[in-house]
């Protein structure tokens, strides 16, 4: 059984009135925070340190910024130089993506300092008020950052690490279909503006997360449906171990809060997703269908908790939908 409803006021209202009630028959209530007019693909999601945004993604090159009591979007940042907005605003053409920007994976230095991926534009920053991006990586070891997907921040000490999920596909699709194996785990050091690879030959490097001590990160790997973990410090540095999980097309990792848990979408089928909570290990400590608004998705991208909720983003779809801890997945 799912609820749509506009407010999250509203839910979060309701959910202290009932949540016993809810717990035993298992409701899970959903919020839809449709995109602005002819736009698709909210594709991550951030926050800033303080609770901000969210902020996503959208088809037509924007990173917008959703007042989540509001319902409505402000438009935040965007990859491209000039980019002509009569050409893009509003539009979810892929055709245009090399011209208006692809934005895809997304976070916060603190609440300071906005990092996202571009596919068409690389690794891209921008100060807390936005407008457009200054554009801080196209290459890395000579060869270009073909389809810069996800980012995350070293919380200790600033560093910040991306994948290019290949060197030769743009489309996921056809990525499975060639066993892609030439993705990148990659950094980026804002104090020098240095960048290298740190692991090439990843199988469709989708999303990354890092622990909250700075010590390892964990990769999903669309290909081999599995999570890597890279260890950033201690006797393992520099290594790349494949963790046990199995996660039938995952999407990016996010890590909760300051706990070494994370949270990553599994689509088992087109119409069937599953949230997952995992530790540090790969170990699943929780299991739980995404319905609802998400019933008839193809492609669930982003689960990023926040406080009570929990933001979902997807690549194709018009609206950020958001749950409350009714799943069982911030206990
Ligand atoms: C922006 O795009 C519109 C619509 O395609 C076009 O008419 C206009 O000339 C473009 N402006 C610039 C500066 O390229
Ligand atoms: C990132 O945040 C740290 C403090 O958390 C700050 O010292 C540093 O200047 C920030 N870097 C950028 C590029 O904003
Ligand atoms: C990706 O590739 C698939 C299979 O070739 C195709 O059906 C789909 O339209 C492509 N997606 C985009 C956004 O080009
Ligand atoms: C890991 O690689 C970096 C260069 O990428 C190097 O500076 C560091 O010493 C290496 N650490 C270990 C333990 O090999
Ligand atoms: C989550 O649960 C579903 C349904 O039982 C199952 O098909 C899927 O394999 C589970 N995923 C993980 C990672 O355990
Ligand atoms: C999913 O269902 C909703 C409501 O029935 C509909 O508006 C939407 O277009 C459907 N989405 C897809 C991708 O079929």
């Amino acid at each position: 059984m799912a609820t749509y409803v506009r407010n999250l006021a509203t839910v979060l209202f309701a959910l202290q009135l009932f949540s016993p009630l809810v717990r035993s028959v298992d409701v899970t209530v959903y919020v839809t925070y449709p995109l602005p007019p002819g736009t698709t693909g909210p594709d991550a999601i951030s926050f800033t340190e303080d609770g901000v945004g969210p902020f996503t993604g959208i088809s037509d090159g924007n990173v917008v910024k959703l007042n989540p009591l509001l319902g409505t979007y402000e438009y935040f940042t965007y990859a491209v130089p000039n980019r002509n907005k009569t050409l893009c605003d509003g539009k979810s053409d892929p055709n245009l993506y090399s011209k208006c920007g692809r934005p895809l994976g997304s976070a916060f230095n603190g609440s300071d300092y906005f990092y996202f991926c571009d596919v068409y534009f690389g690794l891209n920053g921008v100060g807390p008020s936005g407008g457009q991006a200054t554009q801080l990586v196209t290459s890395a070891d000579g060869l270009p950052v073909f389809f810069c997907n996800a980012v995350a921040v070293d919380p200790i000490n600033g560093m910040v690490y991306f994948v290019d999920t290949s060197q030769r596909l743009k489309n996921i699709t056809q990525m499975i279909i060639a066993n892609d194996r030439s993705g990148r785990l990659l950094s980026y050091d804002p104090t020098t503006g240095n960048v290298k690879s740190l692991a090439n030959g990843l199988a469709g490097p989708v999303g990354l997360a890092i622990s909250n001590d700075g010590s390892y990160i964990l990769i999903t790997a669309l290909i081999t449906q599995t999570i890597q973990k890279f260890y950033l410090t201690g006797p393992k540095a520099n290594t790349t171990e494949t963790l046990p999980t199995s996660l039938s097309i995952p999407g990016n990792l996010e890590r909760i809060g300051s706990l070494d848990e994370f949270l990553v979408p599994e689509n088992i089928g087109p119409v069937v997703h599953y949230a997952i909570k995992i530790d540090g290990n790969g170990r699943v400590l929780a299991n739980e269908s995404i319905a609802g608004p998400y019933a008839n998705v193809s492609y669930l991208r982003d689960l990023q908790a926040l406080g009570d909720s929990i933001f979902i983003g997807s690549a194709f779809d018009n609206f950020v939908g958001a749950t409350a801890s009714l799943l069982g997945l911030l206990e």
